[in-house]
């Protein structure tokens, strides 16, 4: 089963104006976009200018929003509103939603289900902290996770599974290939036994957490990573090296 690589940059509360226009210039001039997913998630207040000066194959995400499409909701941001203006993806459960706003399993679900119900594709994160490495908790926390927002999904071509282990989220330590294939086979297993054999084989699960241009040629070569999800390098001229890490 080939499944298409999908490369998303993560540009959590990072970049100006100048910034975005670096980032895109490199993207312009050194990928190609052929035979890949490339995204990019700005911060919100730059999708709109990221949107308008983006090459057509770069595709766009934004890094979060709400259960609801509009209402009184003081600071959120609606997935009507972001299809409004021609963004595709939400990043939706990453760590730092999950341990500095307090976002729960259940809050993810819903927004994972009222994403996808409006019409948005989804890159749904998953991944254990350290502690619960250490505690042999990985499978069970990792189970759980998906569990939750598999009971959210409408529509599993609209989705990408981003297994993030937190520990390696920002850090410099990234996953050992060992590590990311025993979890992104873990995460396929569990879709293969609860949903369907057909989405274990066609979802795609990308890995993320200190993702570079370095170890990225490795990873992509695993059976069960599809792909990353990049932070810090995906800011930097990096990223274009881990967009073509399958050429
Ligand atoms: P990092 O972040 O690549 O900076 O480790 C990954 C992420 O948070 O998606």
């Amino acid at each position: 089963m080939t499944r298409k690589y999908f490369c998303a940059g993560n540009w959590k509360m990072n970049t100006l104006k100048k910034n975005v226009e670096e980032i895109l210039t490199n993207l312009k001039n050194n990928v190609d976009g052929e035979n890949a997913d490339i995204v990019v998630a700005p911060p919100a207040a730059y999708l709109q200018m990221v949107q308008s000066q983006k090459p057509s194959y770069v595709q766009l995400a934004a890094q979060n929003c709400f259960k609801k499409s509009t209402g009184a909701f003081t600071g959120e941001i609606s997935p009507t509103m972001l299809l409004d203006f021609g963004t595709k993806w939400v990043i939706l459960g990453h760590s730092e939603r999950r341990h500095v706003f307090g976002e729960t399993d259940e809050l993810i679900s819903e927004k994972v289900s009222h994403a996808l119900k409006e019409g948005l594709h989804v890159i749904a994160c998953i991944g254990e902290t350290k502690e619960q490495r250490q505690s042999n908790q990985t499978a069970k926390v990792v189970q759980e996770q998906l569990k939750s927002i598999a009971s959210g999904v409408t529509d599993w071509t609209k989705v990408v599974i981003a297994y993030e282990p937190v520990w390696a989220i920002g850090t410099g330590i990234v996953a050992t290939p060992d590590q990311a294939q025993e979890a992104h086979k873990l995460i396929r297993s569990w879709i293969a036994d609860n949903v369907s054999s057909n989405v274990a084989d066609h979802v795609r699960v990308v890995y993320g957490g200190s993702v570079n241009a370095a170890n990225c040629k490795a990873l992509s070569k695993l059976n069960d990573v599809d792909g990353f999800l990049v932070g810090g390098a995906s800011l930097t001229a990096e990223f274009a090296t881990i967009c073509n890490a399958t050429k």
